[in-house]
């Protein structure tokens, strides 16, 4: 198949990762016979440096007119001033709300391997495999912001549209799965969290064959750790949704590892590793790559529905961990290039299993 992937570097290790990313999806288009087209635009600090725009218009036009968008990470010290006018991350904001991509899915399995690197004790980590589906256009990020000398607000604004089509997202996906969602919200205080919860429960009862229990996110946190293999897809507002996919990232031994795909209405998708620039290590190969190769099978998989290309990624990435050849976060010595060729390698190694 012909698709255009818009690719979105970014800053930090942003164009470390996602040069490692396309190098796994030029390798699947070769394999596959697919015609990947790839278009790099800039975003971030990097697009304010160039143009003073976060968002420069023709980065926008670029992602608009894409099948899919790889992004790698914005943001950093140089344009972290709290007085500057314009930030990074605005560019990645205003990104997501003009895609409408309101459903990101930060899914979280723990390799068998990396489970030594958790702080938590191994046995809890056994069949560990959740699937957040984070409210992503919405809520506190999204309000109305005032400032004075001596007082800020952040408005937090949910709409029942809103909450529906992301609940909406996270119970077809819970079918698909061990049919099972917790609502995680702030329903004993926030009065955005009391629409959350009505609107998920009436949508619930159309999902009759999927569980649902709603936890507020304080406890939430706290179970995430102690019982995390009790969960299945847990559904949430878009500021709890970043803090608790953060923290369980400590389950996954690293930041490093996660993917995530955010997706609208039609087949069109952005796609980011969770973690960010990462300023502390980049530009010199620490970054590990796998969170955005993961996220560049989900691609694949959400936005182009190839599904066998996906799932030879995931595949491949699990052999490289499995032989050891890791990045420093996961304990290995290896830097951000030998592990995408690694990846690369593993993936030519199963097409001489499929040839043979
Ligand atoms: P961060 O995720 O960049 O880094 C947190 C820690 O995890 C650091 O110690 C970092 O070295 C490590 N880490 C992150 N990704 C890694 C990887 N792939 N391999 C190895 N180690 C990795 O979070 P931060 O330091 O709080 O934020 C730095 C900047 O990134 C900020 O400007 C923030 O706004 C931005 N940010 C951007 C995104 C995004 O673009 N999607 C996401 C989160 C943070
Ligand atoms: C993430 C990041 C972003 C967010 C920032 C950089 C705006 O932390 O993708 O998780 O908070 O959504
Ligand atoms: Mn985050």
């Amino acid at each position: 198949m012909k698709a255009k992937i818009t690719v979105l570097p970014g800053d930090g290790i942003g164009p470390e990762v996602t040069a490692a990313a396309v190098e796994v999806l030029r390798a699947i288009a070769t394999r596959y016979r697919h015609e990947f087209e790839f278009d790099e635009q800039l975003i971030g600090g990097a697009a304010i440096d160039a143009h003073g725009d976060p968002l420069p218009p023709a980065t926008l036009a670029a992602c608009k007119s894409a099948d899919a968008v790889l992004l790698g990470a914005v943001g950093g010290p140089k344009w972290s001033d709290p007085n500057a006018k314009v930030r990074p991350e605005q560019g990645l904001l205003g990104l997501r709300s003009a895609l409408g991509v309101y459903a990101n899915l930060r899914p979280v399995r723990v390799h068998p391997k990396l489970t030594a690197l958790s702080p938590l004790k191994n046995e809890k980590l056994h069949g560990v495999d959740l699937l957040f589906v984070r409210e992503l256009t919405g809520g506190a990020y999204f309000g109305a912001k005032t400032r004075t000398a001596d007082t800020a607000t952040d408005e937090c604004k949910y709409t029942v549209v809103e909450i529906e089509r992301a609940t909406r997202r996270a119970f077809e996906f819970a079918r698909a799965r061990r049919k099972h969602v917790t609502h995680v919200d702030k329903a004993n205080v926030l009065e955005t969290s009391r629409l959350w919860r009505s609107t998920v429960t009436r949508i619930a009862k159309d999902y009759p064959d999927v569980a649902l229990e709603h936890q507020l996110v304080d406890s939430m946190a706290m179970l995430l750790l102690t019982r995390p293999s009790a969960y299945d897809v847990i559904v949430t507002e878009n500021l709890f949704g970043d803090i608790l996919t953060d923290e369980a990232a400590a389950l996954a031994g690293s930041l490093g590892v996660l993917p995530s795909a955010s997706l609208g209405d039609g087949k069109a998708g952005l796609y980011e590793p969770i973690h960010g620039s990462a300023p502390d290590i980049a530009g010199k190969g620490l970054a590990n790559p796998l969170g955005t190769i993961l996220s560049a099978a989900l691609l694949l998989r959400h936005s182009l529905g190839l599904e066998s290309e996906a799932a030879a990624i995931e595949a491949a990435v699990d052999a490289v961990i499995e032989s050891s050849v890791l990045t420093r976060d996961l304990g290995g010595g290896a830097n951000t290039n030998e592990v995408a060729a690694a990846v690369l390698a593993a993936l030519a190694g199963q097409k001489e299993r499929v040839a043979a």
